[in-house]
């Protein structure tokens, strides 16, 4: 992306994560909450820096260690402010004076829980503040304005924002509504927050009242627009799911773009971290959850679920597939119905097409691992390796307990149990002998008839 800016400019985004919204019913930090697999504050976070905020500080609330190690997570570089008492917006914003004091060009103020801000918006607010506006709010026109900020503009210039608490019914009657992030410029914004109070319907040190003020200093401010996903704000699960919704559609149109190709996109469901290779298939109803590359050429079929796994070139997956983290599928891999694969390499050309569990694994190059076939890591303690040598043969329904070693081009006979190893092109049938009794089955009836008649 490049910045309609000047790369010379500087950028402070003050990231405001404090102020616990109580509606999402959560012993769980509402930012820490996840859309696309990603924490709602990371969304910001990597907006923001994607955007030019090199600088980074995050406001907390008080002993809110959780949000700050995911935002140090994020962004190592992001300095922690705590605001001790929730006052406001303005308030929260002070708390990282330190930050302020520091000095940037441009100031992001962004919400810790408004995740699907897009970094273009930020650039144009930057753009905006690099433009000479001293304040620059995020303006949009949401259906209901109900509870929301009024922009109340003269001409080009933004006056004043009133908030739906303190608006006259005329105010109220505006559509153009404040999104809540807003951009300052760096030299007057610590003049122009010092001087915001809390005489207002709320008490509370309004962010907005930056507007009058950068006005009464004969300061300029400006709105730029934009639409109502930007400023999704999540205060409760509906809005959360909302916001799921609005990012998968982005996540499946940046596949899309990328030349995926999906039979049912808005039935795929993908992680924001989803990374995809050139010509690839997805079928309808398929789950990608957190850290799934897929490489060129890979089809999934449909109703498979994939988390922490690499599909590699030409592979095949599903229908009815399950990867879980630490599968490594090398090229031309099949993988079938109702196969699950976990912390296992599958290397190429290697196939389970039907029907099987391995986990801790390796399954050599061009290995055909039979319908039914169990690798039993697990004794109940602790979990074992089983290792499949390439070219290997494992019949139907085979257990193999590990810690086990089949050797490369090794057999296994249908519905054996291997305890123990099996060297290179071995033939290994571990089950009971079968024995044909003649005339048995006759024998067999006429017992059981017998005993029917003497019960009664
Ligand atoms: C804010 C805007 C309003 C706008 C709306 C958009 C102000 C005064 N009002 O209102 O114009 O239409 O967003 O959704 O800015 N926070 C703190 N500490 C505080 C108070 C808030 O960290 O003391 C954080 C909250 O966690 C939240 C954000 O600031 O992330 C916004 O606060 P919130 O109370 O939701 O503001 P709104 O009333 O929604
Ligand atoms: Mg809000």
């Amino acid at each position: 992306m490049t910045p309609p800016i000047g790369h010379d400019r500087s950028c402070l985004a003050i990231v405001l994560a404090a102020g616990e919204g109580t509606r999402m019913r959560s012993s769980l930090a509402k930012v820490l909450h996840q859309v696309g697999h990603k924490t709602l504050v990371a969304h910001v976070l990597t907006a923001a820096m994607q955007a030019g905020g090199a600088q980074i500080a995050v406001v907390v609330g008080p002993g809110r260690d959780d949000v700050a190690n995911e935002a140090k997570r994020v962004a190592s570089q992001a300095s922690i402010f705590e605001q001790r008492e929730r006052l406001g917006t303005a308030h929260a914003v002070l708390a990282a004076r330190k930050a302020l004091e520091a000095g940037a060009d441009d100031i992001l103020v962004m919400f810790a829980d408004t995740p699907l801000v897009r970094p273009e918006t930020l650039l144009r607010l930057r753009a905006a503040i690099a433009g000479g506006a001293a304040v620059t709010a995020l303006g949009f026109r949401p259906k209901d304005p109900a509870g929301y900020g009024r922009l109340v503009m003269k001409g080009d210039e933004l006056i004043a924002i009133r908030e739906d608490k303190d608006a006259s019914d005329d105010e109220r009657k505006i559509g153009l509504c404040n999104g809540g992030l807003m951009a300052l410029a760096g030299p007057s914004a610590l003049k122009i927050l010092d001087r915001i109070g809390n005489s207002n319907a709320k008490g509370e040190y309004y962010l907005t009242d930056a507007v009058a003020i950068a006005r009464e200093l004969g300061l300029k401010a400006t709105v730029i627009e934009t639409d109502e996903d930007d400023v999704r704000g999540i205060n409760n699960k509906a809005q959360l799911a909302e916001a799921e919704a609005v990012l998968q559609q982005r996540l499946r149109a940046q596949a899309m773009e990328a030349g995926v190709t999906m039979v049912a996109p808005e039935t795929v469901f993908l992680s924001t971290d989803t990374k995809f290779g050139k010509d690839i298939t997805i079928e309808p109803n398929v789950v990608f959850g957190p850290g799934v590359t897929v490489e060129d050429g890979a089809v999934i079929r449909s109703f498979s679920h994939l988390e922490g796994a690499v599909v590699g070139k030409g592979a095949r997956v599903g229908p009815f597939a399950r990867l879980r983290p630490g599968a490594k599928l090398g090229e031309d891999v099949h993988i079938g119905n109702f196969v699950e694969i976990k912390a296992a390499v599958i290397e190429d050309g290697a196939k389970a097409n039907h029907l099987a569990y391995i986990g801790d694994a390796r399954v050599g190059a061009k290995a055909n691992v039979g319908a039914g076939t169990i690798t039993c890591n697990y004794d109940g303690t602790n979990k074992f390796h089983t290792d499949i040598g390439a070219g290997a043969f494992i019949g139907t329904n085979s257990s193999l307990v590990a810690p086990v070693t089949i050797g490369a081009g090794a057999y296994i006979g249908s519905g054996s149990v291997i305890t123990d190893d099996v060297p290179a092109d071995a033939l290994a049938i571990g089950r009971g002998r079968q024995v044909n009794k003649e005339g048995g089955a006759a024998r067999l009836r006429e017992m059981n008839e017998k005993k029917k008649k003497d019960r009664g």
